[in-house]
């Protein structure tokens, strides 16, 4: 599957006519010293590592240590996506809606075009096929990444299935696929040296979602370049599952058995961040459950023949927030670590050749070499890892993932929870009565912003859903596709919506509630809820436990705390709901009135609380 080009002309061996016209056009167009189809094959994958070796770009680990693994420090300037530099460019401006930068498709591709062109000179351009979710779904997704970045084919090869079985198929079966152009933007001149991590300070992460297709220019971050992942799995994902009446979601797909062996799949939305791939890889701390793992940031769910939704994880990888994960937090992610064949990006190195970042560890080691490159030790009092450090590790090395991680068709949700980081207001957890009062609950969700994006770190915003940074068209049909969506199922097949909050904190500024793990008592409620085993009790928010349906065996955790943990707390929601209705405001006349009835009605029964 190698080309040349030679003379200017392109020689491939793709039978796929739309597949081998567009590299032809990209290549005229960006103009590279070479183009290289990914095959997907180990020893491909160790000569392009040996490459990024000698370039600088990675650092191999200690075999010991992190069996074929690298280390990669980016560019100070390009460590986390860029929701400011993020567009939906559909024909019509309205299709993108208010939570969506927006350009005319043609002006944009006309700036686009004057940057690409000859940006991979020097460069090797590669073709990488691939397929989110499972080459044996019903509905193979396709797509095809151009790129002129060995890390993002290094990292892709982790994150998506890729190479030559995923090409032979969509020729045999001349699939369209989603068009994925990406180029770090920085083009070498005869003779220029490389640097490390190239990019270039103008970025554009760009999706016309009529076209299927996606132009990343200036990043190598993940989410702005590994375009397999937000760019199409959720924002190109979203507005196909739009028109075709299923659902992309920015969510987690946890498998939880209770002692008396019965199973639940439960598929969770929080923003970037904010504990999705903990929870996926939870260790339960109530015995005789056990949590095993399909899916940490996103679920495609459709409707099975049994009038269920079930829910598919498209990733082969996982690409996880370093800092916070550790041996006592997220085992499971650390045993997957461990197993090798990982990047690790922006995290701190010890001086024997393995890794490290803040919270992996109780006790900080006596010396590092932090992020930036620098000599650290715990007294130079900056954080050795970037907060946005991260670490791309296959799945299938995950010692708790789900069997039927593998399904091509997925596993019917019982349970969908919608959660943020938020200080006051939001409890522990809450159960919306219906489907549209959930529906309601993730439209209002709101979490404060975390380092995964550029900006202020901290500032509560609404986040529909999760979705606000990766909807690929107008918010407002986005919140009625929902409504459609519980219209066209039967309600006691429906998944039953949930909200909660690992994050609220007390007066002194401490969380109340100690997470992770221990999460499973909340979710043993969820679970008891759905098998009628809990009874819980009205509140103007929705139904809440009865303290005493909380399993606090083993817990240090007073009577006080769990109160403060569960607590509608009717002060702090007279100031939440001014903000909810100027968070409705945006949607204008887009806003479904189901969801206007929601709200009437709780500010109603806020004020008679
Ligand atoms: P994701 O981006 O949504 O997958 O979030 P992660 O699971 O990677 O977690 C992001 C950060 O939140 C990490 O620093 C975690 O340690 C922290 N975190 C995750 N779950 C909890 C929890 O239950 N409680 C607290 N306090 N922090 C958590
Ligand atoms: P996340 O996604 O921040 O939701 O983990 C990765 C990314 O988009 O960088
Ligand atoms: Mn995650």
């Amino acid at each position: 599957m190698t080309a040349t080009r030679r003379d200017g002309r392109i020689h491939m061996s793709t039978t796929h006519k739309k597949l081998a016209a567009w590299v032809e056009e990209i290549a005229a167009l960006t103009t590279p010293d070479q183009i290289h189809w990914i095959t997907g094959t180990d020893e491909e994958a160790a000569q392009l590592n040996q490459a990024l070796v000698d370039s600088g770009t990675f650092i191999k680990l200690a075999e010991d240590k992190k069996p074929n693994s690298y280390y990669a420090a980016s560019d100070p300037g390009d460590v986390a996506r860029v929701e400011d530099r993020t567009y939906i460019c559909s024909k019509d401006e309205k299709d993108a809606g208010f939570t969506n930068n927006w350009m005319a498709p043609d002006e944009m591709k006309g700036i686009m075009r004057d940057l690409y062109q000859g940006c991979m000179k020097g460069r090797t351009m590669y073709v990488i096929p691939f397929v989110m979710g499972h080459l044996e779904a019903d509905q193979p997704m396709y797509g095809v990444e151009i790129t002129d970045s060995a890390y993002v084919v290094a990292s892709m090869r982790v994150m998506a299935r890729v190479g030559s079985a995923v090409l032979k198929q969509m020729e045999e079966t001349k699939a369209d696929f989603v068009e994925c152009l990406h180029s770090v933007g920085a083009p070498l001149a005869e003779g220029e040296q490389d640097v490390p991590w190239p990019c270039n300070d103008t970025k554009y992460i760009v999706h016309f979602p009529e076209e299927r297709a996606i132009w990343s220019f200036g990043s190598g971050y993940g989410g702005n370049a590994l375009l397999g992942k937000k760019c199409y799995a959720l924002r190109i994902a979203s507005a196909i599952a739009h028109d075709e009446g299923w659902m992309a979601e920015h969510m987690l797909i946890l498998k939880l058995t209770n002692p008396e062996g019965k199973t639940h799949y439960i598929a969770a939305a929080f923003p970037s961040a904010c504990g999705k791939t903990n929870l996926a890889m939870l260790a339960p701390t109530i015995p005789g459950w056990k949590a095993e793992m399909v899916g940490d940031d996103i679920a495609w769910m459709r409707f099975g023949e049994d009038g269920r939704l079930y829910a598919v994880n498209p990733e082969f990888g996982l690409f996880g927030v370093a800092p916070g994960t550790g041996w006592s937090t997220n085992r499971s992610a650390m045993e997957t670590i461990e197993a090798g064949n990982s990047v690790f990006t922006n995290v701190a190195r010890t001086k024997d050749g393995d890794v490290w970042w803040e919270g992996m560890t109780d006790e900080k080691p006596a010396e590092l070499i932090d992020w930036k490159g620098n000599e650290w030790t715990p007294e130079s009092g900056e954080k050795a890892a970037h907060p946005n450090a991260r670490f791309c590790t296959p799945i299938s090395q995950c010692p708790m993932a789900a069997p039927e991680y593998d399904s091509p068709n997925g596993v019917p949700i019982s349970a969908i929870l919608f959660g943020g980081r938020r200080a006051t207001t939001i409890p522990l957890v809450a159960q919306s009565r219906d489907w549209t009062h959930g529906t309601y609950m993730g439209a209002t969700l709101s979490s404060e912003t975390t380092a995964a994006a550029v900006g202020a770190v901290g500032v509560v915003r609404r986040d529909p859903m999760a979705m606000l940074p990766f909807i690929g068209y107008n918010a407002g049909d986005y919140v009625q596709h929902w409504l459609t969506i519980g219209q066209k199922g039967d309600a006691d097949k429906m998944p039953k919506i949930f909200q909660v909050n690992w994050f609220r904190k007390d007066d002194d500024g401490k969380f109340v509630w100690p997470g992770f793990g221990e999460n499973s008592r909340v979710l043993a409620w969820v679970v008891d809820r759905l098998e009628g085993k809990a009874e819980g009790v009205e509140s103007p928010i929705g139904l809440l436990p009865k303290p005493e349906e909380i399993n606090t065996d083993g817990l240090d955790l007073t009577d006080e705390q769990l109160a403060t943990a569960l607590a509608f707390d009717k002060a702090s929601w007279e100031k939440e709901l001014p903000l909810v209705e100027e968070w409705f405001g945006k949607f204008g006349d887009e806003l479904p009135v189901e969801l206007r009835a929601e709200l009437d009605g709780l500010k109603d029964r806020v004020s008679k609380a």
